[in-house]
């Protein structure tokens, strides 16, 4: 193919791919399989690779990612990023309603919209492209995210349509919906870091990592609300959030064009009671003057428009019985107190339990058992005791001490100073703890074994099989199978259910041997050294290149790699000191685990993230097999030993056999030739 010709596919696959994207993102109505959409971007990725300078500004490879932003610059917003006055209650809407028509004579109209709970977001477009995002910062400037804004799908890159001017601003706000929240916050617990209190917080954090891959791997989503720019004609802001929607932004449905304050308050009336039918979080209305001749004529205070005003919902209480208090054990060993509450409803669900947080929390509500106690289900997932209601309190309710005994193995608790948590320091024998370990040694982000998981772990430690991650190296299909799920509250039989049949313990065994091959730096990150993150793993693997130079380092020397400070490396040279963690690593050495860096970086790519990848049959020598498997991982693929529903292709060599063809023919899975495969990595 010539460079013309060349040029023309790349704009005709680009064009063909973002109409998809933005059926998918922005009208949820997708008009292409995953498959095909994956088959398509990956021919334009690698006719990019051929021709990088004919990479297109809005081509869909730029959404995924890998430009590391090292420090946020700030940049001063062409038009000041304003705030909206607020108000809980239907007076203040009247006069607001009021103020209004004293400055405006004859007819308001009142367009009310959602109030997203998310953050805030300045868009610049030049010429139809995507040229700036920038947060709200403190209104007059903000901090440049576009290469992690660039990442989420339902923002354009380029415009549809025509007619918009040549330089203008779309606001709206980055939101995080629920579902994907919680299945994040799931990742997050089992990987032993904290879960996000709500979606605001999660969406904020995503938007300011610094690594564009991992911010495309969050479900961010946008609505927008607002367009502003000197060459913009509109009339009324419902036309303008009409034409921004044509051309290619994502606008809520959930909007109304009110003629009197009365429908107004009608609509607030409808959402609070339809909005948990949102997949995302709302706290509550804006409510907006139509005309924008009627806006400019009301102008603005110093901080907010005079225009609008937002109606916030209250973040509904009610008032229950404290009936006693448990400890819970988190995996890192902080001793939760959660309080167990008379059951009652509350904004929807029923609530029986409720965070008490920590020691300070109980001594500052000063609340006892048997209290009658106010709850809150704020943006939180879980509901807060906000305070007690002391006139209803019985004068032998009991005071609330601390338990200095950890719950699950009887060890002391300790409080470090200057901190609210009572820790469990017995990290390498307490059963939470251990399982914790476990879980995350297993993790997608660590050894990546799939075919185990948190109730399976918990089998497995239960029945005394494992107790430290190297154990998971001596299981066999003959230990596991037929093991149980021990219910420890219960003797029933029907309780017990037989957990581990043949496929499971061999999916389990398999998943095991197959993690054997995951490079040095993810197997330190799995090891789970206090403080280690992915960074901080990869960055002391290829500086020290092999284990045995991190267990011998000095503290010192430990901190010459980067990103490392003197917390960190105390932390790594403390793991190493204790014997029966360098047992662990002896044995996790025996059992084959990769303890060196064996490829440069460099080398690594993530052409093939989130695909599942069977490699089968010959292919000439068992070498070629073992590169073909290494290049699967090397370029961020997950290697699986058989073909399932999750796998996205099979590399088929001479002699696959028969019933694996047959199985991947069934489920419509492709089965390539290793020349394709190779093609397909460029
Ligand atoms: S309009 C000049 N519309 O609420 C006013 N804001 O408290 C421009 N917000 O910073 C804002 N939903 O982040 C507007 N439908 C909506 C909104 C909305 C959420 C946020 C926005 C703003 C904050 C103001």
């Amino acid at each position: 193919m010539d460079k013309a010709e060349a040029e023309h596919q790349i704009k005709k696959l680009v064009n063909e791919l973002n109409s998809h994207n933005y059926n998918y993102y922005v009208k949820a109505d997708p008009t292409i399989s995953d498959y095909d959409f994956d088959m398509l971007l990956e021919k334009l990725s690698a006719m990019e690779k051929e021709y990088p300078e004919l990479v297109l500004p809005d081509s869909p490879t730029q959404r995924v990612g890998g430009a590391i932003t090292s420090e946020f610059n700030s940049f001063r917003h062409t038009y000041p990023m304003l705030s909206l006055s607020n108000t809980y209650s239907e007076g203040e809407l009247r006069d607001f309603d009021e103020r209004v028509r004293k400055i405006i004579d004859g007819e308001v109209e009142y367009i009310c919209e959602l109030k997203f709970d998310g953050l805030s977001i300045s868009l610049t477009y030049e010429n139809g492209l995507l040229v700036r995002a920038l947060t709200r910062g403190d209104g007059e400037s903000g901090d440049d995210v576009t290469t992690n804004v660039k990442t989420i799908r339902s923002i354009p890159l380029r415009l549809n349509g025509k007619g918009f001017p040549q330089s203008f601003e779309v606001r709206g706000e980055i939101i995080l919906p629920r579902p994907g929240f919680e299945k994040m916050n799931q990742d997050r617990i089992e990987i032993g870091e904290n879960p996000f209190a709500n979606p605001r917080n999660a969406a904020a954090g995503s938007l300011k990592l610094q690594d564009s891959a991992e911010v495309a791997r969050r479900p961010l989503d946008a609505y927008m609300y607002y367009a502003l720019g000197d060459a913009l004609t509109f009339e009324t802001h419902q036309q303008s959030l009409k034409t921004i929607s044509q051309w290619g932004f994502k606008i809520s449905d959930h909007t109304a064009l009110c003629k009197s304050i009365n429908e107004v308050l009608s609509f607030i009336a409808k959402m609070a009671k339809d909005r948990d039918t949102l997949t995302f979080d709302i706290d509550g209305i804006v409510i907006k003057v139509n005309s924008l001749e009627q806006q400019q004529a009301l102008g603005y205070t110093s901080k907010s428009p005079r225009w609008a005003i937002a109606y916030k919902y209250k973040a509904e209480q009610v008032a229950t019985q404290l009936l006693s208090i448990d400890y819970q054990v988190g995996r890192t060993g902080v001793v939760t107190p959660v309080a167990n509450l008379k059951p009652i409803q509350l904004a929807g669900t029923t609530v029986k339990r409720a965070s008490l947080h920590n020691a300070d929390i109980i001594a500052k509500l000063d609340v006892r058992i048997g209290d009658q106690v106010f709850v809150e289900k704020g943006g939180e997932i879980i509901p807060k005791i906000i305070g007690v209601d002391l006139s209803k309190r019985d004068m032998f309710a009991e005071q609330v001490t601390f338990i200095e005994k950890c719950p699950e193995c009887g060890t002391k608790l300790e409080r470090q100073e200057g901190e609210a948590a009572n820790v469990c320091p017995n990290e390498d024998n307490c059963p939470p703890q251990i399982k914790g370990k476990l879980e995350h040694f297993i993790h997608r982000k660590a050894m990546n074994i799939d075919s185990l998981g948190e109730g399976k772990i918990e089998i497995l430690f239960d029945n005394h099989l494992v107790k430290n991650i190297s154990d998971l190296y001596n299981l066999t299909y003959d230990s596991i199978l037929g093991l149980e799920k021990i219910n420890k509250d219960s003797d029933s039989a029907k309780d017990k259910k037989l957990s581990f049949k043949e496929k499971t313990a061999e999916n389990i065994i398999n998943g095991i041997e197959t993690s054997k091959k995951t490079p040095f730096e993810k197997v330190l990150f799995a090891i789970g050294i206090r403080y280690v993150g992915e960074t901080v793993a990869r960055k002391l693997a290829f500086h020290f290149k092999d284990i045995d130079a991190i267990i011998s380092a000095t503290n010192e020397e430990l901190q010459e790699a980067e990103n490392i400070g003197e917390k960190v490396a105390g932390s790594i040279f403390a793991y190493f000191r204790k014997p029966e963690n360098l047992l662990t690593i002896e044995n996790l050495k025996l059992a084959g685990l990769n303890m060196k860096i064996e490829k440069q970086p460099e080398l690594a790519s993530s052409t093939l993230v989130g695909k599942n990848i069977v490699v089968t049959g010959s292919f000439g020598s068992p070498k070629r097999r073992k590169e073909l498997e290494e290049l699967v991982i090397m370029n961020s693929a997950k290697l699986s030993g058989s073909v399932t529903s999750k796998t996205s292709f099979v590399v088929a060599g001479e002699n696959m056999g028969p019933e694996k063809r047959q199985k991947a023919l069934n489920l419509g899975i492709p089965v390539i030739s290793e020349g394709e495969f190779i093609e397909m990595l460029g």
